[in-house]
């Protein structure tokens, strides 16, 4: 299982010292599980020096679709692989619904940091309005299609994030994870994107994990809230 953690816009140095320190000392990995964390990019030299030989991996929650070059404010894929990141996050829907990236630019991070070496995390999600009006199928279809045109399936790994359950402590049913992996791993074989990982993400926390690990085609989770305390974390990991 592959447990990814979200900070978001959260800790500061001294405390992710601190989190990354305890996880370490309390957390022994099972050999089939891969933990990575998603700090803000600002804490990149916190986790280049406390990782360095770590099996937990780390990466950037966005990065540009170009290396280097006059765009004021971005961050650099190029970089975080010098710095020993491994992983990118690409498309997570407050990037799409807050900052307005499109498909297209999100085609672009994906071959720049998949280019680089770097696995990408990328993700898709529908949002409410768009589940009841049953195109959820039909969402999940054209981000696959266009943000991943260029996309390889090696250092692939899809984090499906249904937008009302993110951040809303409405995780979705069993049921619906089942269904929606399932569709997700046929649409990504229709784009040859054989045997990607899929993750869920949308308020996981240690007392629904158990259930939600057991579903088809779910890989691991993309978590958010619970994963800032390394208790709640952990409680996913070991659910
Ligand atoms: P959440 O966030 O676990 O707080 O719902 C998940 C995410 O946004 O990746």
């Amino acid at each position: 299982m592959i447990y990814a953690a979200n900070w978001k816009l959260h800790k500061t140095p001294e405390q992710a010292q601190n989190f990354l320190r305890e996880l370490s000392q309390s957390y022994k990995p099972h050999h089939n599980d891969k933990v990575v964390i998603f700090p803000p990019a600002l804490l990149a030299g916190v986790f280049s020096q406390e990782l360095q030989n770590s099996t937990m991996g780390w990466g950037l929650q966005n990065s540009y679709s170009q290396e280097q070059g006059a765009f004021t404010g971005e961050n650099s894929a190029g970089t975080a692989k010098v710095m020993g990141a491994q992983y990118v996050l690409v498309g997570h829907s407050e990037r799409r619904s807050l900052f307005a990236e499109r498909d297209e630019l999100l085609a672009e991070k994906v071959k720049l940091a998949q280019s680089l070496g770097l696995q990408v995390v990328f993700c898709i999600g529908e949002t409410l309005e768009q589940r009841e009006k049953n195109q959820t199928r039909s969402v999940l279809i054209e981000q696959i299609r266009k943000g991943l045109k260029s996309a390889q399936a090696k250092n692939l790994i899809v984090a499906y994030e249904p937008v009302w359950a993110i951040g809303t402590g409405k995780v979705a049913t069993p049921e619906q994870v089942a269904e929606t992996h399932t569709w997700i791993a046929q649409i990504l074989k229709d784009h040859s994107l054989d045997l990607v990982p899929i993750l869920y993400g949308g308020s996981v926390k240690p007392d629904n994990a158990a259930v939600l690990k057991q579903q088809a085609h779910v890989a691991g989770f993309l978590v958010g809230g619970a994963s800032l305390e390394v208790s709640s974390f952990l409680g996913i990991i070991k659910a």
